[in-house]
C-alpha cells in the first residue's frame, strides 16, 4: 500500500483547496454566526462535479476513488468543519446506500441527481430512543397495498431540511430486532413528511441539522431499498463508509487549526524570539504534526481498502475514532499557541475548537467505534 498522493490526488486537493479558500473561507465566520447553510457554495461544488466524487460517471459521479473523496472532505473542513460534513453526509450517507443497494431504476431516479449535485441527500437513522443503540428504531413502515405507511420521527439529521432525498430506516416487522428494520428512499415534499426546528449547535453551524417527522407518509413500495429486513445491515455498512468521511472532516478541522497555529507561532515574538523557537511551543507543533500524519495514514488505509473492495469496517472505525480524538487535542493545542487571541470570536481556531467536538460523537460515538473495533478483534467476546 502506497501512502503517497498520486498526481490525480494532488491535483484534486489543489482544486478543492482553491475552491474552499475562495468560496467558503471568506464566509465561514458569517455562516457560523448566522447558523447559515452555504447554499451557493454547495451548488457550485455540484456544478464542478464534486458532489458525487466516488460514484461512476454513468450515474453522474466523478468516477474518482475513495481517497479522493476523503481529500475533498478534508480540504473543505480545513476551512469550515460544517461544509465538510455537508459533503460527507451527502456522499456517504444519503447517496451511498442507493448506489450500493438500489435497483437500476432507483439509481437512475435518485442517485444520478444526487451525484450531479442537483439534489442533496441525507440519512435518517437516529431517533430519541435509538442513538448508539441503532437497533432500537421505533419508526414504523406498514405495507398497505402499493405503499408503506411511515410513522415516527428522526432526530439530529445532518443536511435536513435542505436535503431532497432521505434514506430512512423503519421497522417493518416488529419484535424481531435488527432483522425487522428496512430502509426506504423518502422524498422531501411528500404529504405528512415535515421537519422540526433547526438545532442551534455549539459548532459546525454552517451545516444544518433538523428533526424529521413522519405522519402517515405514503412511501411507494418501489422505494424500499434492498429487501424487507435488510435495513439495519444497509445502515451499518453505510456507516462503515461514512466514518471515513467523518475522520476526514476531523482531520481537516485539525489541519486548518494546526496551520494557523504554526503560522502564528512564527510571527508572535515573546522573550525576544518567535514563540515557535521556544521548545514548549516547538514540541507542541511536532506532536500536532505527528498526530495529523497518523490520522491521515489511517484514513487513507481505510479508503484504499474500501476502494479495493476488501473489508474495511474495522479500519474505518479506527480512522474515525483516532482522527476525531486527536482533532480535539490538536485544536486545543492550536488555541493554546494563540493564547488569549485564540479565545476570541472571529478567530479561525476558536471556531475549529467548537467544530471539532462533534466528530467524537456522530456517526457512532468514539465509544461505539471501540465496540466495533473490539468486536473485529475479539468476535462476540469483545462486546
Ligand atoms: N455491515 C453489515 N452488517 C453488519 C455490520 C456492518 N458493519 N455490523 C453489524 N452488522 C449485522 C450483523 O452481522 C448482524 O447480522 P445478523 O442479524 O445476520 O446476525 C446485525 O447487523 C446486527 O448486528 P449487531 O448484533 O452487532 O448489532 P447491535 O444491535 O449490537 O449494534 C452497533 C451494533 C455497532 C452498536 C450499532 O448499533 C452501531 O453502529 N451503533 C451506532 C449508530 C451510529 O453510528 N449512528 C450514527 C447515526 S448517523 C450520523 O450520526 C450522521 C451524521 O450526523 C453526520
Amino acid at each position: 500500500m502506497m501512502f503517497k498522493d498520486t498526481e490525480q490526488h494532488t491535483a484534486l486537493r489543489r482544486t478543492i483547496r482553491e475552491f474552499a479558500e475562495t468560496e467558503v473561507k471568506p464566509i465561514a465566520f458569517m455562516l457560523d454566526q448566522n447558523n447559515e447553510f452555504p447554499e451557493a457554495a454547495i451548488h457550485l461544488l455540484g456544478e464542478m462535479g464534486y458532489m458525487g466524487i466516488p460514484y461512476p460517471t454513468q450515474y453522474g459521479g466523478a468516477g474518482l476513488d475513495a481517497r479522493s473523496y476523503a481529500i475533498a472532505v478534508e480540504e473543505l473542513a480545513r476551512v469550515d468543519g460544517g461544509t465538510g460534513v455537508i459533503l460527507s453526509a451527502h456522499v456517504s450517507l444519503g447517496s451511498y446506500p442507493i448506489f450500493a443497494f438500489g435497483t437500476e431504476a432507483q439509481k437512475e431516479k435518485y442517485l444520478v441527481p444526487l451525484a450531479k449535485g442537483e439534489k442533496i441527500g441525507a440519512f435518517g437513522l437516529t431517533e430519541p430512543n435509538a442513538g448508539s443503540d441503532a437497533g432500537g428504531t421505533e419508526t414504523t413502515a406498514v405495507l398497505q397495498g402499493d405503499h408503506y405507511i411511515l410513522n415516527g420521527g428522526k432526530i439530529f439529521i445532518t443536511n435536513a431540511p435542505y436535503a431532497d432525498t432521505y434514506v430512512v430506516m423503519a421497522v417493518t416487522t416488529p419484535d424481531i430486532g435488527t432483522r425487522g428494520i428496512s430502509a426506504f428512499i423518502v422524498e422531501k415534499g411528500w404529504e405528512g413528511f415535515t421537519f422540526g426546528d433547526h438545532y442551534d449547535k455549539l459548532g459546525i453551524r454552517s451545516s444544518s441539522t433538523a428533526e424529521l417527522i413522519f405522519n402517515d407518509v405514503k412511501v411507494p413500495k418501489e422505494n424500499l431499498l434492498g429487501k424487507e429486513g435488510m435495513g439495519f445491515k444497509i445502515a451499518m455498512s453505510t456507516l462503515d463508509g461514512g466514518r471515513i468521511g467523518i475522520a476526514a472532516q476531523a482531520l481537516g478541522i485539525a489541519q486548518g487549526a494546526y496551520e494557523n497555529a504554526l503560522e502564528y507561532s512564527k510571527e508572535r515574538v515573546q522573550f525576544g524570539k518567535p514563540i515557535c523557537q521556544q521548545q514548549g511551543i516547538a514540541f507542541k507543533l511536532a506532536d500536532m504534526a505527528t498526530k495529523l500524519r497518523c490520522a491521515r495514514l489511517l484514513i487513507y488505509s481505510a479508503a484504499d481498502l474500501k476502494e479495493a473492495h476488501e473489508p474495511y469496517g474495522m479500519e474505518s472505525a479506527m480512522a474515525k475514532q483516532y482522527a476525531s480524538d486527536i482533532a480535539l487535542e490538536v485544536v486545543n493545542d492550536a488555541v493554546q499557541i494563540f493564547g488569549g487571541t485564540g479565545y476570541l470570536k472571529g478567530m479561525d481556531v476558536e471556531r475549529a475548537y467548537r467544530d471539532a467536538k462533534i466528530t467524537t460523537i456522530y456517526e457512532g460515538t468514539n465509544e461505539i467505534q471501540r465496540v466495533v473495533i473490539a468486536a473485529h478483534i475479539l468476535g462476540p467476546a469483545g462486546r
